[in-house]
């Protein structure tokens, strides 16, 4: 497997992740104020996204000023 094969790979299960970690926040939302640790849980796999997506992104326009 291939750096970025693992990379798009990686970025695929954080969204899951991610989406239940938003989720997470919502269902303990009824129950009174919301622990800090569930508040900021998406921040963690957002950030990875957010690497992982700009590398996904940016890497074919790279590739390209290589070969020119
Ligand atoms: C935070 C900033 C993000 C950036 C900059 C970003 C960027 C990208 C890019 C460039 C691709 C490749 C598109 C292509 O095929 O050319 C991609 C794929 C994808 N992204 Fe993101 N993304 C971000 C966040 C997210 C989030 C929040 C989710 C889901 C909760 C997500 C889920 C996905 C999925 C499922 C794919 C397809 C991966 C695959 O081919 O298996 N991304 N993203």
């Amino acid at each position: 497997m291939t750096l970025h094969h693992w990379i798009r790979q990686t970025h695929r299960w954080l969204g899951i992740f991610l989406t239940l970690t938003v989720l997470a926040n919502f269902a303990a939302m009824p129950f009174g104020p919301t622990p800090p640790a569930i508040t900021y849980a998406p921040l963690a796999p957002l950030a990875l996204l957010l690497a992982s997506g700009l590398y996904m992104f940016f890497r074919p326009y790279l590739r390209k000023a290589e070969r020119s």
